[in-house]
Formats: C-alpha cells, sequence, structure tokens
C-alpha cells in the first residue's frame, strides 16, 4: 500500500492508445494505468518503443487516449471532459513538459524561450519575475540574450525546465530529460530536478535507464503496453 490515501494528483486509468500505421492498427497502451500523488517523484521504466513517450503525452494532454478507452484525471477530475480553453489552461499551467531533444524555438532567445507558455496565445501572463529567477537558479545568468544554437546540450535542458516550470505546474512531465546528455552532464540535470522535487514539485519521469529511474520515490515498469508497478523505493534512494 501507498503511504498516500486522498485522490492522486495525477492519475492514467485504462488507457489505450492506438496508433494506425497505414492499413495496420499498431496499439501502444492497452489499458495502462498509474497514479501520481502530490509530492510524488515516479518514474516509467520501459524499452525504446515501449510507449512511455505516447503515455507522457496523454498524462500531458498533448495527445488523447482511443475513444472511449481510458482517461486521465487530474485532482479527481477527467482533462478530457474540460473544454477547449480549459484543457489549454491545465497544459500550460497545470503541468510542465520537458523533452529529450529540448524542443526550444531556435530564433527566440533563452529569456524569450523561457518566457514563451505566456506567447502563445494561452490567455496567460508569464511572470518575466519567475522566469528570470529559474534561470539564474539553474545558472544561465549569462545566457539570458543568447539564441540555443550557442548552448551546450545541458545549457539548452536547463532553459526548457525553466520555461517548463515558469507558470509554476504542479507537474512536471520530463521524457527521458537527460537521454541526449553525457552523464555528467545528465547527473547535474536529476540534481536540478531533485531540488525542484525536494521543493514540492511533483514529477513524472520516463527512462529506458535503470540506474536513473532508481533515483525516484517509485518505479513502474511499462511493459506490453501496461503499467506493472513494482516494489516501492526509499527516498534514501537519492543519497547517490
Ligand atoms: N504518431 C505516431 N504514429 C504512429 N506510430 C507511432 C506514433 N508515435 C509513436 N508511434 C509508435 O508507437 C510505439 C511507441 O512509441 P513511443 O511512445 O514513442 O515509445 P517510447 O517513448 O517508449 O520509445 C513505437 O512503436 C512507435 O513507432
Ligand atoms: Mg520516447
Amino acid at each position: 500500500m501507498s503511504e498516500f490515501t486522498n485522490t492522486p494528483l495525477l492519475e492514467a486509468d485504462s488507457l489505450h492508445k492506438t496508433y494506425q500505421m497505414g492499413a495496420v492498427n499498431v496499439p501502444v497502451l492497452r489499458g495502462s494505468s498509474m497514479q501520481l500523488h502530490q509530492g510524488e517523484w515516479v518514474t516509467v521504466l520501459g524499452s525504446s518503443g515501449s510507449g512511455k513517450s505516447t503515455l507522457l503525452h496523454l498524462l500531458g494532454g498533448l495527445d488523447t487516449p482511443d475513444p472511449g478507452c481510458g482517461e486521465v484525471r487530474y485532482m479527481g477530475k477527467s482533462i478530457s471532459s474540460h473544454g477547449r480553453r480549459s484543457r489549454n489552461r491545465y497544459r500550460n499551467r497545470e503541468v510542465g513538459f520537458v523533452f529529450q531533444f529540448y524542443h526550444l524555438l531556435p530564433e527566440l532567445t533563452v529569456i524569450e524561450n523561457a518566457l514563451l507558455p505566456g506567447l502563445v496565445g494561452s490567455g496567460i501572463r508569464t511572470d518575466r519575475q519567475r522566469a528570470l529567477e529559474l534561470l539564474e537558479a539553474f545558472g544561465l545568468n549569462h545566457r539570458l540574450n543568447h539564441r540555443p544554437r550557442e548552448l551546450s546540450g545541458g545549457e539548452r535542458q536547463r532553459v526548457a525546465i525553466a520555461r517548463a516550470l515558469v507558470n509554476r505546474p504542479k507537474v512536471l512531465l520530463a521524457d527521458e530529460p537527460t537521454g541526449n546528455l553525457d552523464e555528467q552532464t545528465g547527473q547535474e540535470i536529476l540534481d536540478l530536478l531533485r531540488k525542484e522535487h525536494q521543493a514540492g514539485l511533483s514529477i513524472v519521469m520516463v527512462t529506458h535507464d535503470q540506474k536513473i529511474a532508481a533515483l525516484a520515490d517509485r518505479v513502474v515498469v511499462l511493459n506490453r503496453g501496461q503499467v506493472e508497478e513494482t516494489v516501492s523505493q526509499a527516498s534514501s534512494a537519492f543519497s547517490y
């Protein structure tokens, strides 16, 4: 049993997702369920192609499950029952997304990238002070007016994390955030995430790397389209 008993912060309930490849149906998620409680860090471990990114996209409202086949609930309420505006709000404000390949806009500067969630017609005014504080905390003060191509991989991912956190989301969804970085730089990114987690951020991270997975409070395994629970880990797993 989990130590948490109240409503999960974020929950995937029996998600099915099938991709259409020409005439062929490719079922990727086949009834995937998982829960994230307030303050938890859950890592989803799975091999390449197992559907980790698909699951994360559904959790973040970037994509939808097969019609009528499962739902994502945020604070107990289905995100698909929301209208478009409310879904946008969910995507922009309640969750933050970090991708393996950063997905920064190349023509924008660091500070502009970090402020992006407030620029894209979301109706949300991004807090410039908050963006500056995050970038400073992430050691990017001297990079504010640089373009992504002038940055190292680790710096780019730190900008992407600042962008993901600028609207103070409750949940960070991180898709192999260290997958494109060398071990040392990846470790720095994980350290930074750990600090945010300790400050209250709930995290779902996906990875194919067992060693990285072991840093979480709890690891679940995505296998054949279903999420299998593993034995709970002590939070002290962080003392690496
Ligand atoms: N938009 C898509 N259209 C068709 N097939 C897709 C699409 N996205 C992912 N897939 C397929 O679904 C499977 C799972 O993909 P993905 O969720 O990216 O896995 P992972 O992130 O674990 O590597 C893969 O076989 C992939 O080729
Ligand atoms: Mg992936």
